[in-house]
């Protein structure tokens, strides 16, 4: 089994609650070096993770010789000017989202993957979540054009189908508690709905099979938003965010009608559908490693589990423990791993990025003219060479 001396760069809250530990954890990874601009941040992290020896300059980390791979953690801040130098002495890189507000940083790195055959990997990590692989699964199924067993109310007879029964309608809804954030996020002027909202972009694009035509944003790019995107065959994506919700309630629900089957996938943890007879109507999908703890599973448990810890918290003095799902972030990383191995895809390639945060970057054009924008070509396509 290759062993891969791995670089965290950027060791902040997301680095400390997902990537140091997965990496830690993972018997394929050794924690070489934690880097970071902050010496207290790049020295706790090496003492807390137990990296070999920690940085303070990016441009370090993409010359060593002790590093096969770099995860790189800061926030758009650094893309290109590590991406680029690493790539071109032949690391791959896992970088996180959102890939880059700026188109020519964006191709600058797919233009220097391509010429060096070393790939980038890009965390939008929910499409390694078990629970969002099921849904996709049952979706494409539901899309292929499936025959639901008979509904009991049916009152078709007489018609032929009309067009926009061949559509497909998604709902994404993001429940989100703006006290969950850390400061940065209101003063960015792109706010959540860039920074965050490259991941159900992301979905979007990969779940449905047509190409967006027009997008409208209404609401203020800060939080509290609604996003709507239109496709070539007329199939609509919806994502609904608010920041006035409960952390504790569960955050994302998604939804997806196509062909009469309805399959829809709550907070990482239960999937259900309708409309197929030989699937599961429900499915439940176990917490992330830290949240083992919780014994009931599934949606009903998750709101049981909450309540009662955090009666418990309250009874002992102490903060209740967060109850953390499965999206993805081992796996994500993980299935890189296997792709540099030469088994399965690349999970997020950087070119399928591009399109999303050019698409996000559109939202906020809309949210910012208070109008629908047309999305052409020229946002979604990649010149490819012969
Ligand atoms: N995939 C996910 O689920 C997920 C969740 C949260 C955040 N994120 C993304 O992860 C990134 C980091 O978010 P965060 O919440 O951890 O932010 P954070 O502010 O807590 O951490 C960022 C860290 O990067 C360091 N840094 C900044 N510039 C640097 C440089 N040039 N060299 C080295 N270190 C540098 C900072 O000192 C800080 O410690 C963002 O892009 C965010 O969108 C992804």
């Amino acid at each position: 089994m290759k062993i891969y001396r791995t670089a965290v760069v950027g060791c902040g809250a997301l680095a400390q609650a997902m990537h140091l530990p997965n990496i830690r954890q993972n018997p394929r990874t050794r924690l070489a070096v934690t880097c970071d601009i902050s010496r207290d941040a790049a020295a706790g992290c090496k003492e807390k993770f137990g990296a070999e020896r920690f940085e303070t300059d990016w441009r370090k980390v993409a010359e060593a010789d002790d590093i096969d791979v770099i995860v790189l953690a800061t926030h758009t801040n650094l893309r290109g000017e590590l991406i680029i130098p690493a790539l071109l002495a032949g690391k791959p890189v896992y970088t996180e989202k959102p890939l880059s507000i700026h188109r020519q940083e964006m191709v600058d790195i797919v233009k220097t993957s391509r010429e060096t055959g070393v790939p980038v990997c890009v965390g939008h990590n929910r499409r390694s979540s078990p629970a969002m692989l099921e849904f996709k699964r049952l979706l494409s199924k539901a899309e292929s054009g499936m025959i639901p067993p008979d509904a009991s109310v049916d009152r078709r007879a007489g018609r032929k189908p009309i067009p926009e029964e061949g559509q497909m309608q998604i709902l994404m809804r993001i429940n989100d508690d703006a006290r969950s954030w850390k400061e940065w996020i209101f003063w960015d002027e792109e706010g959540i709905m860039f920074a965050e909202m490259v991941h159900f972009i992301d979905l979007a694009l990969w779940m449905n099979k047509g190409y967006p035509v027009k997008l409208y944003a209404e609401g203020s790019c800060r939080g509290n938003f609604t996003l709507i995107m239109r496709f070539n065959d007329g199939s609509i994506t919806t994502l609904v965010h608010t920041m006035v919700g409960n952390f504790e309630y569960p955050k994302e629900l998604f939804e997806a009608t196509s062909n009469n089957i309805t399959v829809a996938m709550d907070q990482h943890v239960e999937v259900r559908q309708m409309g197929l007879a030989d699937e599961l109507a429900l499915s439940v999908f176990p917490y992330a490693k830290e949240s083992s703890w919780a014994a009931e599973t599934g949606m009903t448990g998750y709101i049981h589990t909450i309540e009662q810890e955090q009666k418990a918290a309250q009874r002992e003095r102490r903060a209740p423990r967060p109850l953390i799902v499965d999206k993805g972030h081992y796996r994500h990383l993980d299935r890189f791993l296997d792709f540099l191995e030469g088994r399965g895809e690349n999970p997020c390639d950087v070119e399928s990025a591009v399109p999303v945060n050019r698409i996000a970057a559109k939202f906020l054009e809309s949210a910012r003219l208070g109008t629908p924008v047309a999305v052409g070509p020229e946002d979604w396509h990649l010149p490819q060479m012969k």
